[in-house]
């Protein structure tokens, strides 16, 4: 086994404290309580008020895993925030979390790679700190979908959430072997129209038209995405962990993308790997996109589910498509 040269030193999250519960959604659009949770596995979603904003709430999960690892902003190289929901197109809300954590030696800069951002982010800080072009890197994944779904759509609104994750990527501090045992990311971009928002860019900029047929929303096409969801978080799994050289039965918890439970059982089955080993809580959380793998991982480490020498397994999928995996040592 490779000896890895990069740890997730810690992990910080945060989540809005209002509550959209399938009950708020009957009352919404034509849907069932009993319907969400039997297609879906989710009960309820948290969503950001007026002043959570994604650099806010990004901010709130970094000082969390700042401190939990011992860094200040100031120590910070590099900091990579995936998202598909930044709070403005221009600049980046990499930049504006830098300048709200004061982190003023630090470049920063968003990855648009929907709900794998983070292990996308992740990744970059690996190659980023192995070239030796940066040693403490801030890796964070965050959403305020509920600015992007249309509460008028039951197929795409029952299933989206808001929320921040956040951890600090750094080379390894001991020879315990703790750190990123193996990583892997793939796209395919001929996908791109079955998860996307059509309108807002500059290829369809803002216009009355726009604001009436609704493209600036995220739309979505579900029984496609299910299918592509599992067969390339199982590919990944397997990929991640072949590089990993370890087999399934190595893997004390897999943290998959919390989109769906029926994908992620799905994507436990075909990876082999059973259930009591598979880190859920799409139910409390919905689909957070970027933020769903920090978060989860922050809730396993707090739950002790995991801790120091547990070898853990993340695998996420998202528009684009993009997937991603990846083998940590804790
Ligand atoms: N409540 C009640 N009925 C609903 C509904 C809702 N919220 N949303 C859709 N339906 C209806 C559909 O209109 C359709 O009705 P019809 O048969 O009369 O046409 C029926 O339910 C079945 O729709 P379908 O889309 O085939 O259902 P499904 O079993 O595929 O479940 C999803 C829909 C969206 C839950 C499912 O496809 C899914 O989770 N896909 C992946 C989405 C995802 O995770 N995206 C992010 C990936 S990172």
């Amino acid at each position: 086994m490779k000896r890895p040269i990069v740890e997730v030193a810690s992990i910080g999250k945060y989540t809005p404290a209002k509550v959209l519960s399938n009950a708020d959604l009957e009352k919404m659009v034509d849907t069932t309580d009993a319907w969400i949770r039997e297609r879906t596995g989710i009960a309820e979603r948290r969503i950001a008020d007026d002043s959570e904003t994604l650099a806010f709430m990004s901010k709130q999960a970094s000082l969390d895993a700042l401190s939990r690892a011992g860094v200040s902003p100031e120590e910070l190289d590099v900091i990579v925030l995936g998202t598909a929901s930044p709070d403005r197109l221009l600049p980046s809300t990499a930049c504006e979390l830098q300048a709200e954590l004061g982190a003023t030696n630090a470049a920063a800069f968003d990855i648009g790679a929907a709900c794998s951002g983070f292990l996308y982010g992740l990744t970059v800080a690996e190659g980023m700190i192995y070239a030796g072009q940066a040693k403490n890197v801030l890796v964070v994944g965050g959403e305020r979908l509920s600015r992007i779904v249309n509460y008028e759509d039951r197929a795409t609104c029952i299933l989206f959430g808001d929320g921040a994750g956040a951890s600090l990527v750094r080379p390894v501090t001991d020879s315990s072997n703790r750190g990123v045992l193996s990583s892997y990311l793939k796209s395919d971009g001929r996908l791109a129209e079955l998860l996307y928002r059509p309108g807002g860019g500059a290829n369809e900029p803002p216009s009355e038209k726009m604001l009436q047929n609704g493209s600036y929303f995220l739309h979505m096409a579900g029984r496609e995405v299910f299918k592509h969801a599992v067969k390339c978080m199982a590919d990944a799994c397997a990929q991640a962990l072949d590089s990993a050289g370890l087999s399934r039965d190595d893997v004390d918890l897999m943290i998959p993308h919390q989109a769906n439970i029926r994908i992620i059982e799905s994507t436990a089955k075909h990876s082999g790997i059973p259930m009591e080993r598979v880190m859920v809580n799409v139910d409390r959380y919905g689909n957070t996109s970027a933020a769903s793998i920090p978060i989860a991982l922050e809730e396993a480490l707090a739950e002790g589910r995991v801790g120091k020498g547990s070898v853990i397994l993340l695998a996420a999928f998202g528009g684009g498509f993009t997937w991603a995996s990846m083998v940590l040592r804790w």
